[in-house]
């Protein structure tokens, strides 16, 4: 990776906390989503995303998934349900945590669909424990992204799969670019990689990238447009970063810059850990 990483918190307050303005922002989910002709909601969009992981993921039925960063568990459940597999869903969050687990519970898969405290940075778990395994924009808020693949191909069993969704840099590193990561950076997202560097990452974890699609032009735009709407509507209910008051009024200011622009974007990737 060619660039430094910022610092992020470890601490599941920060992630209780900004969980909130992210759910709000992005009507009820807690990632981008992807649209087509038919899409009708974000709801809908965020669905769809969730659907492609889970098909890029690939799992046969009966395995055991390994969802870092879990949410609120909605993709969790949903994966469970379309593939008939085990989850195991991690987050350093106590607050999703709970809603995770009464969702998978409300949804009759608590056997199946479980949740816990770990950081990922530190997974809680032997070698080759897991079939498979995701981080459905999770790993943006991690500033070491090189060792959260590390442990997740650690505990992934020999040819096991790993589908990511992620923040990515597509453009030159023009100065628009440094300042929204420094806007991002007050919610703990790092520095955003290209699909060139997440190659490079990916191999030094130990895995091998199996295929990388950047569905910018269906998500990145159409995403920010919902979260510029909510903000307009909700920022009055918002905390701010702390020292940084004007926040929302900048982010709504600079948001349809980032929306229109090409230098940033939205990527799905799978990688696979080698057999033997
Ligand atoms: C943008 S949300 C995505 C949630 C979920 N994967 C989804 O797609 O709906 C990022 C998630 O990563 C979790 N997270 C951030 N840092 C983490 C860490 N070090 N270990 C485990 N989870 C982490 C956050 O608490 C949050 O649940």
């Amino acid at each position: 990776m060619n660039r430094a990483q910022r610092p992020s918190p470890g601490a599941g307050e920060t992630h209780d906390e900004h969980g909130d303005v992210f759910t709000a922002l992005l009507d009820g989910s807690l990632h981008f989503g992807l649209w087509d002709d038919a899409t009708r909601s974000m709801r809908e969009a965020a669905d769809n995303m969730t659907d492609l992981m889970i098909e890029k993921l690939a799992v046969e039925p009966a395995r055991s998934v390994l969802d870092i960063g879990c949410g609120i568990g909605e993709p969790a459940v949903r994966l469970a349900r379309a593939r008939n597999v085990d989850v195991v869903g991690i987050n350093v969050s106590r607050q999703q945590l709970a809603a995770a687990t009464e969702r998978a519970t409300v949804e009759g898969l608590q056997d199946r669909v479980r949740f816990a405290f770990a950081d990922a940075l530190d997974l809680p778990f032997p070698p080759e424990s897991f079939d498979a395994a995701w981080f459905f924009e999770s790993l943006l808020h991690m500033p070491d992204r090189r060792r959260a693949l590390s442990q997740a191909a650690r505990v992934l069993r020999p040819g096991g799969r790993l589908a990511v969704a992620d923040f990515i840099r597509r453009g030159p590193d023009l100065d628009e670019q440094t300042a929204v990561e420094e806007r991002l950076a007050g919610f703990h997202i790092s520095a955003m990689p290209t699909l060139e560097d997440y190659a490079e990452t990916v191999a030094d974890a130990g895995l091998v990238m199996v295929e990388a699609i950047d569905v910018s032009d269906r998500s990145w735009r159409q995403t920010l447009a919902v979260v510029q709407e909510n903000i307009a509507r909700l920022q009055h209910t918002f905390t701010t970063p702390s020292g940084q008051e004007d926040y929302w009024a900048e982010a709504r200011e600079m948001l349809p810059r980032i929306a229109d622009g090409s230098a940033l974007g939205y990527a799905v990737f799978v990688a696979a850990k080698p057999r033997g």
